[in-house]
């Protein structure tokens, strides 16, 4: 290769190379710090959860299988988490340690069972269906979770669009469905502790509604 067209083609790649860091590869400011903000909902959501299993596996309680099905989330809610700050490495954003996990009861619909179990309140003070709340703020949780979700997908990147949307919308929409037909069943057992115990055993079994 002669000099003139060495130049050239060095010229041609450190142009691309540049184009390609600079304008598109990494993720700009505004939409690294939605998904920091989603990665703080994300273990939110999973403390939420691990917080709620252990009070299902307490005696006060003793619905194992709800407690089953809340740890599970638990987990998932961290792997949401764990799978978006490989994203932000992917896209050559630094993770940053979280500093804080919002709290989550204020923000819910129904406070008084999330205040209760986090320690906040006497159980005196709950005179609800203790497994019915628990779902319905997992509902209200899982809703915000897909707004916020949404709103990065609507965003002007399209490969974390794409990244969102296949990894996290669809399953959303799932976990959604499956919270409101255990509220549906719950809102028809109104408290029969045997309903409670039947469905408990469900989810013990891991037979979720699924066909
Ligand atoms: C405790 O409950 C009160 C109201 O009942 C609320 O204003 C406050 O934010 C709660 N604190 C925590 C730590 O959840
Ligand atoms: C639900 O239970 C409450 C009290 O436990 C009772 O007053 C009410 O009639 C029940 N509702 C239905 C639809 O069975
Ligand atoms: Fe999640």
């Amino acid at each position: 290769m002669g000099k003139p067209k060495f130049i050239l083609f060095s010229l041609f790649f450190a142009t691309c190379f540049y184009s390609f860091t600079l304008a598109s590869y990494n993720l700009d400011t505004p939409l690294s710090n939605m998904v920091r903000d989603q990665i703080k909902l994300e273990m939110q959501a999973s403390l939420f959860y691990q917080t709620y299993g252990h009070y299902f596996e307490s005696s006060d309680q003793a619905l194992h299988g709800f407690a089953k099905y809340f740890t599970d989330q638990s987990l998932e809610e961290k792997k949401h988490a764990d799978k978006l700050m490989t994203y932000l490495n992917q896209r050559n954003v630094q993770v940053k340690t979280l500093s804080e996990v919002p709290e989550f009861c204020p923000k819910l619909k129904f406070k008084k069972l999330c205040n209760f179990i986090t320690g906040n309140k006497t159980k005196s003070d709950l005179n609800i269906d203790i497994p019915l709340t628990a779902v319905q703020n997992a509902i209200d949780l899982e809703e915000k979770v897909f707004d916020e979700l949404e709103k990065i997908a609507d965003g002007s990147d399209a490969q974390l669009s794409h990244f969102i949307e296949h990894e996290y919308l669809d399953e959303q929409i799932e976990s959604i469905k499956e919270l409101k037909d255990y509220e549906t069943q719950l809102t028809k057992i109104n408290g029969s502790y045997i309903g409670v115990l039947l469905l408990d055993r469900w989810l013990m079994e891991g037979k979720q509604n699924k066909l």
